[in-house]
């Protein structure tokens, strides 16, 4: 058993949680989780979660799989560590072969991180250093959209479209630009018609090449389903658009898909489920089913060229990328998503989600509830008729105050977020099924429904 006490107040003594505010716990108890099973997370009192949020978009499989775990231990008593510094070790290159086999048309390259935002710092980088060898020095610049998360590190923050994270850090890496995202809810332009305000936002990638000189842009960075913002799909024909675009200039798509690879909308990758070529795909989270840590720069064969003879060399790295226990999780994971149908069934289930969740529809503080697969954004809005949104004190006080602490207290772990307009975010583990979402539901409507009441 956990001490309850004992551990509370370590917490509160000695751990810095991230994006966190820990004034919020000066009075309060922080939420510890102990125990995971299926689609259930337990805390210290052994109260049940449903893990609305797959972690953090991470727990593909679920929890409590020990599957997974046998295939971490047995790979920690063979070879615990070695970098894959000029040496190699067979769960990196057998998981290397395994995702450039899934990964979309030439995309065969694989450089493994420990995480994310190391993939998207990796894969900027590589843009940099693919065009200093290939005649067109000049090219470093990079263009990513508004509200959209690449990351923490200094790179992908840059590359990250939320100011109110980057402002205490600034100045950061220059040279990043920011254009529309498809948020079709509040589209700025073309509210009518929902595949000409795909191309008007495409065609700001253009608009932005041009502005900035295409000599000096590498690359454009871009989620096939946006997170920060609550879930922008592509509109049809918005990604088949882009690919011209950076064809037309030179400048390599990456789709940064740490969310939305390995299942979360029903396909290995985003890039396939929208019909769209990639020049490289960041990608980490559900790679392992969050059994352990570890990300992935997928890059296609023409990017690893100039790399591959003579004396030249990506001189870039991370100790702990590509660690044998993660990849050798990775390969399990990806093995049983195979045996189990774990994509089929994405599929088999995600039009009953998305049904499920639109039953929330008919309250008034829903205003939009939109996404694909196993990964939905619920906008929370003042007026449904106006699509008014809460000022920053509402925000602060129903979507923090109340939303957010009763769901978790009437045992829904999820996220609300307010970067961009409010916002629950829902992707379960892609094991969960209509009676998970069913339970979604109610929980969610109890909450906004007494949540509504104190607009
Ligand atoms: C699209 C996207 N890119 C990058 C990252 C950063 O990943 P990490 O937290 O593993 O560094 C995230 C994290 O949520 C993300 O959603």
């Amino acid at each position: 058993m956990h001490d309850h006490d004992r551990l509370q107040r370590a917490a509160k003594d000695h751990l810095w949680m991230h994006f966190t505010r820990h004034g919020a716990y000066a009075d309060a108890d922080v939420p510890v989780i102990v125990r995971g099973e299926g689609v259930h997370l337990y805390d210290a009192q052994g109260k049940r979660y449903l893990d609305g949020l797959a972690g953090l978009f991470v727990s593909q499989l679920g929890h409590g799989r020990t599957d997974l775990a046998d295939a971490a231990a047995a790979q920690a008593r063979e070879l615990a560590f070695m970098p894959l510094w000029s040496y190699a070790h067979p769960p990196a290159i057998e998981l290397a072969e395994k995702v450039a086999g899934h990964a979309p048309g030439d995309l065969n390259k694989v450089f493994f991180t420990s995480g994310g935002g190391e993939a998207v710092e990796s894969a900027w980088k590589l843009a940099k250093n693919y065009f200093k060898l290939t005649g067109k020095p000049m090219k470093h610049k990079v263009i990513s959209r508004a509200i959209a998360y690449h990351g923490t590190t200094q790179g992908a923050l840059s590359i990250t479209g939320l100011p109110p994270l980057k402002q205490q850090f600034e100045p950061l890496v220059p040279s990043t630009f920011r254009v529309p995202n498809t948020n079709f809810y509040r589209a700025p332009e073309r509210q009518d018609d929902l595949e000409a305000f795909g191309l008007w936002a495409a065609d700001q990638i253009a608009v932005a090449i041009e502005n900035e000189g295409p000599d000096s842009v590498a690359a454009v960075f871009l989620e096939p389903v946006q997170n920060a913002g609550g879930c922008f799909p592509p509109p049809p024909g918005y990604f088949q658009r882009v690919r011209e675009i950076c064809d037309e200039y030179d400048v390599l798509l990456v789709s940064d898909e740490v969310i939305c690879a390995f299942g979360r909308l029903g396909h290995m990758f985003g890039a396939e489920r929208y019909g769209y070529q990639p020049d490289i795909i960041t990608c980490a989270k559900g790679i392992t089913s969050g059994y352990a840590p570890l990300g992935a720069m997928i890059a296609s064969d023409r990017l690893m060229e100039p790399f591959r003879s003579g004396s030249e060399w990506f001189a870039h790295g991370y100790t702990f990328g590509g660690h044998p226990v993660s990849t050798a999780v990775g390969l399990k994971n990806l093995q049983i998503f195979e045996e189990e149908k774990v994509l089929e069934n994405v599929r088999a289930n995600e039009a009953a989600f998305r049904s499920t969740l639109e039953r929330l529809l008919d309250l008034p503080i829903v205003g939009d509830v939109r996404g694909d697969g196993y990964f939905y954004g619920i906008e929370l809005v003042k007026d449904k008729a106006t699509k008014e949104t809460f000022t920053a004190e509402e925000s602060e006080r129903i979507l923090f105050g109340f939303v957010s602490k009763n769901l978790y207290s009437e045992g829904l772990y999820c996220r609300a977020d307010d970067r961009g307009d409010p916002v629950v975010q829902l992707a379960p583990p892609l094991v969960a099924t209509q009676e998970h979402f069913d339970e979604m539901e109610q929980i969610l409507r109890a909450v906004l429904d007494k949540a509504a009441g104190l607009i």
